[in-house]
């Protein structure tokens, strides 16, 4: 019964995020502009929605913004098995056709300062206009954070289309082209590369834009690298680089020790011994969301242009470090995974700003999750908190 309760508390939980984020977004389409002070409390957020879009930067009303007809992404997660040998016998291709560039991320046009402090790099795929926007308008918002010049780049490759003939094919390549197009006209954030957008090509992903920010984005202090679906807490992330010196090795986020490769052949993981022989991956970071400082980006560039493909991303990253005899540091405030996505457990609390406040990263957010959280932590009236120190602004070591 109470697990009933529950469950019906979930969905209309779910019910008025979707409700929120649609207002949200039908409210920033119409580009008007909301003088009412914001509210700090999720329950008159969630009935006043437009009162939240105040805060948000405007649109570059030139700057005429995309919609895509599908709001629902297709996660890049593998539909069929694996078929291992055609990845061997491809994987010597590993260079790709930039489709879509911003050369000028970096140079600092138009922009005071020059180098960008922090670049924020996000994994993304076509289909996620809604998210996209979500991080544009939150925590992925470039210009100055707390004197900190941040830039912002997502990425991406060519979706997979279920045309099956060639022509179908050709159009739907034409048609995101198009669009990704115009939403890098909007809002020159897009990198696009000419591999098929899969699970499976997230290292080529990797590749690619280790590649791409050492050649466009050469002094760039530090990276953040993560997913799409993660709230990420800018300013404790900025307090935890501040002393951190860009110019020595640094990679910092959720280490994973002594993982075992998965040798069931169901799993989405699944690396047979003739592909991985060992019995534990290198030390890596999760990929949901790590930080690396502008020496170990370029390091890494070199290093991991000399390790075969290795069709998990975050471990092929493991591999790049261990070549380079580079730890990653674990950090307590990246939780990429292990909290329950706010929806699913509100009874966690996992809705209070006040533990997000102490976080620099937490995972499995929905674009209507990231808005919400984000207006609670930086509306006008703050939380009021137990714990008044953020946890990622405590003393970390980076080294044994
Ligand atoms: C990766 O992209 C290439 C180029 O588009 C494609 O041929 C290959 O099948 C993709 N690999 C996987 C594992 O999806």
């Amino acid at each position: 019964m109470r697990r009933r309760l529950r469950l019906r508390g979930d969905a209309a939980l779910t019910l008025l995020l979707g409700v929120t984020l649609g207002l949200l977004l039908y409210a920033q389409r119409d580009g008007a502009a909301r003088t009412t002070s914001a509210s700090p409390a999720l329950e008159q957020a969630v009935q006043r929605p437009n009162l939240v879009h105040r805060s948000f930067q405007p649109l570059d009303t030139a700057a005429a913004p995309v919609f895509y007809d599908e709001d629902t992404p297709a996660p890049p997660t593998p539909t069929e098995p694996f078929d291992f040998d055609h990845y061997l016998r491809a994987k010597d291709q590993r260079r790709f056709p930039l489709l879509i560039n911003q050369p000028h991320k970096c140079l600092g046009d138009g922009l005071p300062g020059g180098r960008p402090d922090l670049l924020i790099a996000v994994k993304s795929v076509a289909a996620d206009f809604e998210r996209r926007q979500a991080v544009r308008q939150t925590w992925g918002a470039e210009g100055r954070v707390q004197g900190a010049l941040v830039r912002r780049v997502f990425l991406l490759g060519v979706p997979r289309s279920a045309g099956t003939n060639g022509a179908d094919e050709m159009d739907t390549q034409a048609h995101w082209r198009t669009l990704l197009s115009a939403e890098s006209r909007a809002y020159a954030d897009i990198l696009l590369w000419a591999f098929d957008d899969t699970f499976f090509n997230l290292t080529l992903k990797e590749i690619h834009f280790l590649t791409w920010a050492s050649a466009f984005c050469p002094d760039v202090r530090f990276v953040f690298k993560g997913d799409a679906d993660v709230f990420v807490h800018v300013v404790n992330l900025l307090e935890f680089l501040t002393p951190r010196d860009p110019s020595q090795d640094l990679l910092a986020g959720d280490v994973i020790m002594q993982a075992r490769p998965i040798r069931a052949r169901d799993s989405k993981y699944y690396i047979p011994e003739a592909v991985y022989g060992l019995s534990a991956y290198p030390t890596y970071a999760g990929g949901g969301g790590f930080v690396l400082s502008g020496a170990t980006l370029r390091r890494l560039a070199s290093a991991c242009a000399q390790v075969e493909l290795f069709p998990i991303d975050d471990v092929f990253l493991g591999m790049c470090l261990q070549r380079l005899q580079l730890t990653p540091e674990s950090h307590p405030a990246f939780r990429t995974f292990g909290i329950p996505q706010p929806s699913e457990a509100p009874h966690l609390r996992t809705f209070d700003p006040c533990f997000y406040r102490e976080l620099v990263l937490v995972h499995g957010l929905s674009a209507a999750d990231i808005w919400l959280m984000w207006h609670l932590l930086h509306g006008p009236r703050r939380p009021v908190c137990a714990h008044p120190r953020p946890a990622a602004a405590g003393p970390f070591r980076w080294g044994p």
